[in-house]
């Protein structure tokens, strides 16, 4: 089972013991904390850095360095980017700077803090802690994460096994990129009324259940703390709740799939030679 992600708890090992750790890299901050893998919450204080400005991957890279090193953390490191992540190298840049493109981020700051990282997409780390710990707690059909921001970033998990990378936030709607007109992002820079970006996320939602045909979506993000000015006003035939994690998702989510992965390929030709 080395490199699968599966979120069953029921008797999925975890290789990694009862504590991980998972660095969240957002557009303005970035934030870490140790988990505890067996209930899912923070086992020590977050800490949070300010994102460095231009945020290119070596400069992100010193700053996951420094709080890492806060915490004398030596152990395997889970950390999020807002990118698609193949093999540990980023090939996306959305909402990060261009640079992420093609860099192997994994093998950058594996050198950076000296420890063992596992680089993933910042709504499947998510994604997958609410399928563990979550709102999609042990679920065991097909569950589409979604997670509000400054864009929209989608998990797919599928009877506890995380299918990654899938990109739907942008999905073309009406000729445009779904995430420009339908993020939170959006809603702020429009001055969107609860009603009119519910519209929004009407046509949205509505367009990924008739493609996907989930069990459940969970809307993650910010704003789903605000989840009650717009989910009732979704009508979908998918049930539709808020995240249960929150702000923590993606640190926890992060330091679980670290703490699953087996060794890399290449760590483990050294190791026998
Ligand atoms: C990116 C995704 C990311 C999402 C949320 C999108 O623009 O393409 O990779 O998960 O934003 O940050």
């Amino acid at each position: 089972m080395s490199g699968e992600a599966t979120a069953s708890s029921a008797g999925a090992p975890r290789p990694g013991g009862a504590r991980g750790f998972g660095i969240d890299i957002g557009g303005s901050g970035i934030k870490g904390a140790p988990v505890d893998l067996e209930t899912g919450g923070l086992a020590g204080e977050r800490v949070r850095l300010a994102t460095p400005s231009p945020s290119t991957p070596d400069e992100v890279a010193k700053t996951v360095a420094e709080i890492a090193g806060s915490f004398g953390w030596t152990g395997p490191i889970g950390v999020t980017v807002p990118a698609v992540v193949a093999h540990g190298v980023t090939r996306t840049a959305a909402n990060i700077d261009a640079s992420w493109i093609g860099a192997d981020a994994e093998r950058l700051l594996r050198e950076a803090t000296g420890a063992d990282v596992t680089v993933v997409n910042d709504a499947d780390a998510a994604g997958y802690a609410e399928a563990r710990f979550g709102a999609a707690r042990e679920h065991p059909g097909v569950v589409l994460v979604t997670t509000l921001g400054t864009g929209i970033g989608t998990a797919l998990v599928v009877g506890g096994r995380l299918i990654p990378n899938t990109e739907l936030g942008h999905i073309e709607i009406g000729g445009e990129d779904a995430e420009h007109r339908t993020s939170d992002a959006a809603r702020d820079r429009e001055g969107l009324s609860w009603e009119k970006w519910a519209k929004r996320l009407q046509r949205y939602y509505r367009t990924l259940e008739n493609l996907f045909w989930p069990d459940l979506f969970v809307v993650g993000g910010g704003v789903s703390r605000k989840a009650e000015k717009f989910l009732p006003l979704l009508d979908l035939r998918t049930p539709i709740v808020p995240a249960g994690l929150r702000n923590e998702a993606g640190i926890v989510g992060a330091a679980l799939l670290a703490s699953e992965r087996g060794p890399r390929s290449s760590e483990r030709a050294g190791s026998e030679r």
